[in-house]
Parts: C-alpha cells; structure tokens; sequence
C-alpha cells in the first residue's frame, strides 16, 4: 500500500507520457526516438526505485529482527547477572556461616581446656571432702587428715579460680569476635584527638615498660564513625607490641602515622619496631585462634577481633606489610570518613 503511493506520481507520469508518445505518433522519427528512449529510461528508473524501495523494507525487517533479538539478548543477560549476584551473595553467606562454624567449634575446643581442668578438681575435691565427712562422722579425724585436705582444697579451689578464669576471659574475647554495629556508638570525633586519648589510656602498659609512642597525625580529620571500635582496635595492636614484639626489658618504639590518601578516606598505619612475624605467619594473624603463644595466655582472638572491626562497623580494609624478622610489624587500615548510619 505504501508503495503504491509512494510511486503514485511517477504511475501518473509515465502515463502522461504514453498519452504524449500517441500525441506525437506524427513528428518527425528522431522526436519519437528520443521520447520513446527518455520514456524508457523514466520507466527503468522507477523499476530501480521500486527495487530499492524493497531492499530497504527488507532491511529494516531484517533491523527489526535483529533489535528484537537484542533486546531478548540483553534481558537474558540482564537475568544471568541477577542470578549470578544472588548465587555470590548465597556463597558470602556459606562462607560466613562456615567460618562462624569454625569459630564457635575453636572457642568450644579452646573453653574445653580450662573447663575440663576446673571440673576435674571440683570432683576431686568433692572426694576429698566426702571422705573428710565419713572420717569426722566415725570421729576419726587426725591432724595429718586435716592437714592433707586443706593442702588439697587450697590447690583444687586455687586451680579452679584460676581456670574459671580463663574461662571466663575466653568468652569475654569470643563476645568482642561477635561485635555489630549496635555494640558501639556512631558519633561524629576528631581523628587525631582521639587517638591521642586512647594512646594515653593505654599508657600505664607503655609508661611501665618505657616504650616510645608517637602520633604523627594531621589536625582537623573529623570522623563519623565508631570511635569505639577503633579504640579497641589500636588497645589489640599496643597489647601485640607489648606481648609479641617486644622481649622483657627492651625498650621498644611505636608509631602511629595518619594521612589522607584520597578524598573521603583516612590512612592509619600503626608500626613497631619489635621482633616481627615472619613471613610463613604473616598470612595467618587475621584467622582466629592463630596464636604464637598457646599455652601462655594467648587465645589468637585479638587481631581475629581487629580484623571483624574494621571490615565490619568501620567499613574499612586492614593488612598487615613487612615485619620479615628484627624489622618489626606495620598494620596499615584504611577507613572511609563517614561510615553508613544505622537504619
Ligand atoms: N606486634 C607484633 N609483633 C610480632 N608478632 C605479632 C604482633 N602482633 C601480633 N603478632 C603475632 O600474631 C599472632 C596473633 O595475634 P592475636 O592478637 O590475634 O593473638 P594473641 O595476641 O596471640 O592472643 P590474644 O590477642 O587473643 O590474647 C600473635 O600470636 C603473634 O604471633
Ligand atoms: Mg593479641
């Protein structure tokens, strides 16, 4: 139809030149000659559009198709991106859930110690007084009897106090592991100030053991965040230096150093000048229950604890670089200024 009328006005001229070709049948032969080739040429030329014409509906067929076939293309593609972010976001929360496995099976594994100990003298000394009760019912106490229970029951209560402690003080750390956002306030502070206020804090550790501290950090950083969790995070590196870094006597150096990087982000890099981590533990410091002092008091939670801190509330990243043997240790975290508000 769109045809037809597109060529509606040459139908009508090569019709009006028909009409001339019989109204000139009596000229001259070379008039009609060259009417009949202009009229020829005319009709070819039409045919030509007429051919042209088709090609291009064709095309844009052929376009359509082709767009259509897109469009389906891009919404499959749309749907595999959807499922593939899905799929991620199931394996960050298996891979969530398998570390908290492991976590809660390392803290049952390490609680058992101490438990067990605490239980094995609580029965012996529920023994001990069973029997002091059978010999003070049959009046048969002697002095050695009453000497030997009260030895025992000072070592079994002694032992029992000390690792109900423990006890108690592993599941203090593995509450910390499980910190959230609602454990500490978001408050708008000064970077620097705030620093400076938790060094001083922890300055009965350092003053004791003489160690140097020094804050190199610009003034006027303000933060919105969980100062909270950053006190706890520099209290877990100063409480390293002192254990791991530093041998009884030394006098050691710490630093703390601040810069700004990129708009929007702080740098923090702490460093001492200790003994290090080699390179063989170096990837291993963030997992839990890693510990290089097993047995001497250290559970292996308090760079786990640093690690949730700052990935989780501060929103930042945190690496540990360097510290190959006498070179000492550098952490180096990076935090956004403003974290997310809590909905
Ligand atoms: N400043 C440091 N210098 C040398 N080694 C360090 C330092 N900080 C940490 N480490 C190493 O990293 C290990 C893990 O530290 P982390 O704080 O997680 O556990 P921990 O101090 O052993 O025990 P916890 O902190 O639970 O009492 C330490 O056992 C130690 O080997
Ligand atoms: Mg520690």
């Amino acid at each position: 139809m769109a045809e037809f009328n597109l060529f509606d006005a040459e139908e009508r001229t090569l019709e009006q030149a028909e009409a001339l070709r019989r109204d000139v049948a009596g000229s001259p032969q070379p008039v009609r000659d060259g009417l009949d080739a202009l009229i020829e040429a005319y009709g070819r030329s039409v045919r030509e559009q007429r051919r042209l014409v088709k090609v291009s509906d064709r095309l844009q067929a052929q376009l359509a198709a082709v767009n259509h076939e897109l469009g389906r293309r891009k919404a499959e593609a749309e749907e595999a991106l959807d499922r593939l972010t899905a799929a991620q976001e199931s394996l960050v929360q298996a891979e969530k859930l398998a570390s908290l496995g492991a976590l809660v099976g390392g803290v049952a594994h390490e609680i058992n110690t101490p438990v067990g100990i605490a239980l094995s003298c609580a029965s012996h000394l529920a023994d001990s007084t069973a029997r002091m009760r059978e010999l003070f019912e049959a009046d048969d106490i002697g002095v050695d009897d009453f000497e030997r229970y009260m030895a025992t029951a000072t070592d079994t209560t002694n032992l029992i106090l000390a690792n109900c402690e423990r006890a108690a003080e592993l599941i203090r750390s593995f509450k910390q592991v499980a910190v959230d956002r609602t454990t500490s306030e978001r408050r708008k502070f000064d970077l620097g100030a705030y620093i400076r206020e938790t060094m001083a804090s922890l300055g009965p550790h350092l003053r004791q053991a003489g160690h140097a501290v020094s804050i190199d950090c610009p003034g006027g950083i303000a933060m919105t965040s969980y100062p909270g969790a950053l006190s706890q995070v520099l209290g877990n590196f100063v409480m390293n230096s002192l254990i791991h870094a530093f041998d009884p006597g030394t006098i050691g150096a710490i630093a703390i150093q601040v810069d700004q990087p990129e708009a929007g982000r702080v740098r923090i890099v702490y460093s001492d000048n200790g003994k290090g981590i080699s390179e063989e533990n170096r990837g291993r410091i963030f997992d839990p229950f890693f510990t290089t002092r097993r047995g001497s008091g250290g559970s292996g939670l308090g760079l786990h604890i640093v690690y949730n801190l700052v990935t989780g509330p501060l929103e930042g990243s945190v690496a540990v670089e360097g510290g190959s043997a006498e070179s000492g240790i550098r952490f180096v975290i990076t935090l956004p200024l403003v974290t997310t508000p809590l909905h």
